[in-house]
């Protein structure tokens, strides 16, 4: 049969928190040609804990590359045409492997289970605080200037510590030099190139400043910083490098999002809903270290000759995993089109707050023990509130990263680029433009992160990505949600929603 002819195509390795997504583009056009997706086990085995399974994250992979390149060859599109794969991937989750035997190493119920702990996870809250107790005023912001990271749960040094010293084979592995440490990019690019048999052992800087172990000024590992959380044996993954600089094809997913939003200029801003929620601003090629809770990150470094461009990062660690939660918990809604219409269905929240603190409170308040709570419930709440309740959690977390940043940056945004998979409830994004009293702006082509992944792989491979400018970002421009109440409303609930995040952070006191 007759094969279409396309020009060069471009390719992503999406591997999200919770699930796998292998994406191809047309070059030319940014026009997506076929994907696929698998859904990613995560297991809770004890409370606070979250885990998921490397062997089954490469497994994904696998698969979801097979089955986009039979669904390309059913279209008649030539594969061979697939000149860059970038990979795309969660941040911070961290994974020890065996280099001899290229097994996954972490024993957590008495036979090798090969489980990591995710981002989300709060088991080292207490190697976190015996950090914290190390340093001079007991300062959680003590290597902040280094790493532009508060010390928390949140950051892969502490994982990889709590591995070294809880796990056997670990240890073990440490000690006879066989272990590999890495973010989900390290491993599913050391066993992409051969695994034991040769494989590459490297990240970007994107993932890299995600450690705690590297100094965002100096691109580098840091061995002071090695030193304080005593991971100096692993310091020796490459970054940036690798064969062919392989670097350039391996963007964290926030990042990625921000290219694939175009966010290039001092001052743009992108928000993307995934498990959790993360807005980064663009700060150009200076680090700003925040007063108001944020991180400072390495936003992206296209090339080993261009210089490293940094944001400003507000995470929120519930997003969408509330969406899972009420449907996996509380059985409250099959799927996750059907909370919209359950919360359409009512249009307010009668008065009910959901502070969804499973995992602590990420920015701006880095509290750890923080935990869930749903108040403000009287005979009449019932299930449709709980569900608005939940969206506009999302929502209030996000205003709470936008005032934080116009804090920060002394210019207030006027709109906010947003993506990500609960883009697509449009009562959830009425509900943002509406707490935020600004314009929310969703693009066309919502795969922004996938794109970003695969504009850089494509240009460090030479292929001309498709060029857009931000000013013509209005025509990509899908959807605009324009504020519907009133600035006075809006105020009124986000001064109570404040009020339950301090109950979230108080309640056992
Ligand atoms: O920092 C964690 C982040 O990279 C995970 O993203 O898409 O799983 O919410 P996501």
């Amino acid at each position: 049969s007759h094969r279409i002819t396309l020009g060069p195509l471009v390719a992503a390795i999406d591997q999200g928190t919770s699930s796998t997504r292998f994406l191809v583009f047309n070059s030319k056009t940014a026009e997506l040609l076929s994907h696929h997706q698998v859904e990613i086990k995560q297991s809770f085995p004890k409370e606070g804990w979250v885990e998921e399974d490397p062997k089954e994250i490469l497994q994904s992979v696998y698969e979801c590359m097979e089955r986009t390149c039979e669904k390309l060859t059913q279209l008649n599109i030539d594969i061979s045409n697939i000149k860059a794969i970038g990979v795309t991937n969660q941040r911070e989750t961290t994974l020890v492997w065996d280099k001899e035997t290229g097994e996954p190493l972490y024993n957590a119920i008495g036979k090798v289970v090969s489980c990591h702990p995710v981002w989300l996870d709060l088991r080292t809250q207490s190697t976190v605080e015996r950090l914290i107790n190390k340093t001079p005023g007991r300062n959680k912001n003590h290597l902040k200037h280094k790493t532009g990271l508060p010390i928390s749960t949140y950051f892969s040094a502490v994982k990889l510590r709590w591995m070294m010293d809880n796990v056997d084979e670990v240890r073990d592995a440490v000690v006879s030099h066989r272990a590999m440490f890495g973010t989900v990019d390290s491993w599913l690019i050391w066993c992409l190139t051969g695994g034991k048999s040769g494989g590459v052992h490297c990240t970007d800087v994107t993932n890299a400043s995600r450690t705690m172990l590297f100094n965002i000024h100096t691109l580098d590992w840091d061995p002071e910083l090695c030193e304080y959380d005593s991971c100096l044996y692993f310091a020796g993954c490459r970054c940036p490098g690798g064969k062919k600089s392989l670097h350039s094809f391996c963007l964290g997913d926030q990042s990625a999002a921000l290219v694939g939003q175009m966010c290039f200029r001092d001052g743009q801003a992108k928000n993307t809903y995934g498990t959790g929620c993360f807005l980064l601003r663009n700060t150009g090629p200076k680090p700003v270290m925040s007063d108001h809770g944020l991180l400072t990150t390495v936003a992206y470094k296209l090339g080993r000759d261009k210089p490293a461009c940094y944001a400003l990062e507000g995470s929120v660690a519930i997003a969408g995993a509330v969406v899972r939660w009420l449907q996996d918990n509380l059985g409250i809604i099959e799927s996750s089109e059907e909370l919209e219409k359950l919360a359409a269905s009512v249009g307010t929240s009668y008065g009910c707050y959901f502070v969804p603190a499973f995992s602590g409170l990420y920015a701006p308040y880095w509290e750890p023990s923080a935990r869930g709570i749903i108040c403000g419930l009287t005979q009449f709440t019932n299930k449709r509130h709980v569900a608005f309740a939940a969206l506009e959690a999302v929502c209030f977390q996000t205003k709470e990263i936008l005032d934080a940043m116009n804090q920060d940056s002394g210019i207030p945004l006027t709109q906010l680029q947003v993506d990500g998979g609960m883009t697509s409830n449009r009562l959830l994004m009425q509900l943002q433009a509406d707490i935020l009293c600004i314009p929310v702006v969703k693009p066309s082509m919502p795969e922004t992160t996938a794109l970003g992944a695969a504009m850089a792989a494509g240009a460090a491979e030479g292929v001309s990505v498709w060029s857009l400018s931000p000013e013509d970002l209005s025509e990509v421009t899908s959807e605009k949600f324009e504020p519907q109440i009133n600035p006075e409303e809006s105020e009124f609930r986000f001064a109570r929603w404040k009020k339950a995040v301090q109950k979230s952070m108080n309640w056992e006191t």
